[in-house]
């Protein structure tokens, strides 16, 4: 009944110069593969837009194509998970967790084809792209043994002498996932497999930018025993496929990631539709700080604020947007990180020695440019890198440091390598967690401090999902940082925590006088 004992991906050991040069010489190969992704309706290719999809590293590499679902595709897949979606949850749950762990030990035997992608398509660095993958496998087997411990047996409830009461858990029907580019393998797999495995049939939707690593995530799924009837594949634009989907009635749920508007939409038509009154989990962004008071150790702060502010580009829901510094250790530290910034490496993020690697695209490009024209006047600029010229063909962005007064002067998320600085006054620590709350998002937060007091002041005081002390802020671990905010952030439900499949499932009670 409780399956194989869950193990988290194991990795590769990247200190180890044979497996390193072993992974370097297969990534270089992989990443030459030029790809495809089809919408996949029961296994057929379905028909469309066909669009180009390119490097964000260098604009000139295509690499590959991808066709973008019409309207057809998406009747036809709404119409086929319809058919079988009860067939589908009325299967045993055991055999639904096989699929997720097969699925699991595919993905982790061919992780180079996966990183490849990560690299090439999300922009992402060697590093980061193994870590998808480790998410991405243990997503599966967290699930897999999750939906075993609450789906495969009944809950007994207690009841009057002859009757027997039981509480049981069911898929409610079609789920539309709807997936972002910043973790176009990660957050992909999680959603797709969290809403099989707890009985549903899927309508997968990758992100425009990222489909060709979703096509091979789909592609296996398939290998790993989840019937092609139960499991479509539709890449193309949000405002095309994401909307028609959401709209329809045979959707029974939402799972989406993304922008905060785009969740805000979703909500609209889910609320203005006819039909059934359907669930959304929805994992959207963050006006993320990390408070910082002279306590704190300094190297470590440093340290945090670097991994926390510009890994992965900064394109990571959780990072580090708003630091604030008690002023009596604002200047060391800021001297200390100022330092620690020219050290970064900015290019190409198939190579070892690179720390950032490109935006997703121009527009994300464009949007914090804007915004930097803004801070260049309003607020003061601690620092910005020069990008080498390696990148100029890419969608790459200098990461900066801006001090401002106070949070209220920034109400948008700005997602990218751009951190700002606040000094505060420890007698305002009040003001400052107020000041937090009042932006209205709620994900992450990090506390660096040595007094315990003061970091269960503001752990009980802040509005946000996830809290981080004395360390860095991203790269939750499913299982072990269940992830997801609340209010702008979110709707709540946590990937990677004991009570995600329950929101995607539907209870039923049901009393028997024996
Ligand atoms: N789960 C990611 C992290 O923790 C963000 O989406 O960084």
């Amino acid at each position: 009944l409780y399956g194989k004992v869950r193990r988290n991906s194991l990795g590769i050991n990247l200190n180890d110069p044979t497996s390193l040069e072993r992974l370097m010489a297969e990534l270089g190969r992989a990443m030459e593969k030029q790809r495809q992704a089809l919408p996949l309706v029961s296994g057929e290719v379905g028909r469309g837009t066909v669009q180009v999809v390119r490097d964000p590293s260098d604009q000139r590499r295509v690499l590959g194509t991808v066709v973008e679902a019409d309207q057809e595709a998406i009747a036809e897949a709404l119409s086929e998970a319809d058919a079988v979606a009860a067939g589908w949850e009325a299967t045993s749950v055991l055999g639904r967790a096989e699929c997720l762990e097969q699925a699991a030990d595919l993905f982790e035997e061919r992780q180079v084809e996966l990183m490849a992608l990560c690299i090439r398509e999300g922009g992402k660095t060697v590093a980061d792209s193994l870590a998808e993958v480790r998410e991405a496998v243990d997503a599966c087997r967290y699930y897999a043994a999750e939906a075993r411990r609450l789906f495969a047996m009944p809950k007994m409830l207690p009841g009057p002498t002859g009757e027997h009461n039981e509480l049981t858990l069911h898929g409610r029907g079609v789920f539309a996932c709807i997936s972002p580019w910043n973790f176009p393998l990660a957050i992909f797999t999680g959603q797709v497999a969290a809403a099989l495995v707890a009985g549903n049939a899927v309508i997968a939707k990758p992100a425009g930018q990222t489909p060709l690593i979703a096509a091979l995530v789909v592609q296996w799924f398939h290998e790993a025993g989840i019937p092609p009837r139960v499991l479509h594949f539709l890449p193309g634009r949000g405002s095309m496929v994401g909307q028609a989907l959401v709209a329809d009635y045979r959707i029974s749920g939402v799972a989406f990631t993304g922008s905060t508007k785009t969740a805000t939409v979703i909500n609209q038509v889910l609320a203005e539709r006819k039909g059934p009154i359907v669930p959304l989990i929805a994992e959207t962004g963050g006006q993320n700080a990390m408070i910082v008071d002279s306590s704190a150790l300094p190297e470590q702060v440093v340290m945090d604020v670097m991994m926390s502010a510009f890994n992965s580009a900064g394109q990571r829901c959780s990072a580090l947007r708003v630091l604030f510094l008690q002023e009596e250790v604002a200047e060391p530290i800021l001297e200390m990180l100022i330092g620690a910034m020219q050290e970064l490496h900015l290019g190409e993020p198939g190579r070892l020695d690179t720390d950032i690697g490109p935006l997703i695209d121009e527009e994300a490009r464009a949007r914090l440019e804007t915004h930097c024209q803004r801070m260049d006047r309003e607020a003061r600029l601690l620092c910005r890198l020069s990008l080498p010229e390696a990148t100029q063909h890419g969608c790459y962005f200098a990461p900066r440091v801006y001090e401002l007064e106070n949070l209220a002067e920034l109400t948008y998320e700005v997602f990218g390598p751009i951190l700002h600085v606040i000094r505060y006054s420890s007698k305002h620590l009040k003001e400052v967690i107020d000041s937090i709350n009042r932006t209205g998002y709620g994900l992450t937060l990090g506390i660096h401090s040595r007094v315990d007091e003061t970091v269960r002041y503001i752990q009980n005081r802040v509005h946000v999902g996830n809290i981080y002390v004395n360390r860095n802020m991203i790269g939750a671990v499913v299982g072990v940082q269940p992830f997801g905010g609340e209010r702008l952030s979110g709707t709540g439900p946590k990937a990677g925590g004991p009570h995600y499949l329950l929101r995607f499932a539907t209870e039923r009670s049901t009393s028997i006088n024996t």
